[in-house]
């Protein structure tokens, strides 16, 4: 069930314009928030964005960092840059985008106060984001799953964070809080060919 599940599940870009309802949505949130964070924290939080001008002003804000971006890309690989960054709005017709956002938790660096040497404060900061921020993916992963488990299409995108500050401004993230992706979700449109993978084997070291 679970390895169905999981080889299954593709990340899907064309999408219905049917609404997805919102019961639906809620479902898929209560199922991501059963994610493991670190100290049980849960570090994250969840943007649910449902108006479409909403949506459309995030796709303006990436369309217009992506000119800026390949504007500063040499002639001869703009045209590949630009191909890729087709990707980077592909968000932009679900009915409905989730952007989950994150917090480090600053519990050790606050209590050493200063007092670390500099690699052990970087270590610690360093430790404190990503704990955070892989929190938050975990809870993002146990979305695209069950929005696949419910028939409905997603996919996780960080293109769109070219323009992380516009997003940032549009949804109103409050400060300290940081944008880990953004997520259409909605019925599909499309069925996406299956993806490689290396093979585990082959992506593994085992020190034994
Ligand atoms: C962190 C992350 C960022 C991604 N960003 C984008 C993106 O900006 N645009 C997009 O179309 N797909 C994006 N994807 C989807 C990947 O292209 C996709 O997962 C990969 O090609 C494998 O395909 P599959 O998910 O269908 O197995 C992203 C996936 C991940 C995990």
């Amino acid at each position: 069930m679970i390895e169905e599940l999981l080889r299954s599940r593709r990340s899907v870009r064309r999408f219905k314009p049917d609404p997805v309802p919102a019961e639906v949505v809620e479902r898929l949130l209560d199922l991501a928030v059963t994610a493991p964070s670190a100290s049980n924290k849960q570090p994250w939080r969840f943007v649910v964005v449902e108006r479409r001008a909403t949506i459309d002003e995030m796709a303006a804000a990436v369309r217009a960092a992506r000119a800026r971006i390949e504007a500063a890309i040499p002639e001869g690989s703009r045209e590949a840059v630009a191909a890729y960054g087709e990707y980077f709005t592909r968000f932009e017709r679900a009915p409905v985008v989730v952007v989950p956002i994150h917090r480090p938790l600053p519990l050790l660096s606050t209590l050493a106060d200063g007092r670390l040497d500099d690699a052990d404060a970087s270590a610690v900061a360093q430790m404190e984001r990503d704990s955070a921020l892989v929190g938050t993916s975990l809870a993002l992963m146990n979305l695209l799953l069950a929005a696949h488990a419910e028939g409905l299409g997603a996919s996780a995108m960080t293109g769109p964070l070219i323009a992380r500050a516009e997003i940032a401004r549009i949804l109103g993230v409050p400060p300290g809080w940081d944008i880990v992706a953004v997520v259409p979700l909605g019925y599909p449109d499309e069925v996406p060919a299956a993806t490689e993978r290396k093979s585990a084997a082959k992506v593994t070291r085992t020190i034994r």
